[in-house]
């Protein structure tokens, strides 16, 4: 499993295109519009935000990211994809702004940094983070 995911990579790291998905409607995107204190927990498996709820109320909400975030096998780039489970491939996470941005392995060329905007699929509904997302319709 883990050796065939690393030659995928290794194959074609040097035509690498960042995927994007999209297929949600615009309420799930742009969360950090209306989030503040974002962090990641769980060695960056989670995404925490204090978001606004409909009532103007500032809420602390979780997403677990690790559902709709994997690594895309081709590129070795982080990429939206169901139970994608991007911390088994890439650590060393951090955010920038709304950017997630991660250490991946990128094969015999070694690591690979590779960065997602989160605001691409994750909104905030009445303070609750990307509650869509966990359907994942990508
Ligand atoms: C992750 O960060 C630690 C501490 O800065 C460093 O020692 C380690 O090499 C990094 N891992 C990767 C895969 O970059
Ligand atoms: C990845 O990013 C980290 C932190 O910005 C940096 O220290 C490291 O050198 C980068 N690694 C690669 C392979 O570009
Ligand atoms: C919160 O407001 C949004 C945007 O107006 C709306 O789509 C959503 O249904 C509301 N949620 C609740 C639980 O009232």
């Amino acid at each position: 499993m883990r050796f065939s995911l690393v030659s995928l990579c290794l194959a074609t790291l040097t035509t690498a295109t960042p995927a994007s998905k999209t297929g949600l409607t615009d309420q799930w995107k742009d969360f950090s519009n209306t989030c503040t204190d974002l962090t990641l927990l769980n060695d960056g498996r989670t995404l925490g935000a204090a978001c606004t709820d409909n009532q103007s109320k500032g809420i602390f909400s979780t997403f677990e990211l690790a559902l709709c975030v994997g690594m895309d096998y081709k590129t070795c780039e982080l990429d939206w994809s169901y139970l994608g489970k991007f911390t088994n491939y890439c650590s060393n996470c951090t955010l920038k702004g709304s950017s997630l941005h991660c250490t991946c392995d990128g094969g015999r060329s070694g690591p690979h940094n590779s960065s997602l905007d989160l605001n691409q699929n994750i909104g905030n509904d009445d303070a609750l983070l990307g509650e869509r997302g966990v359907l994942c319709p990508y």
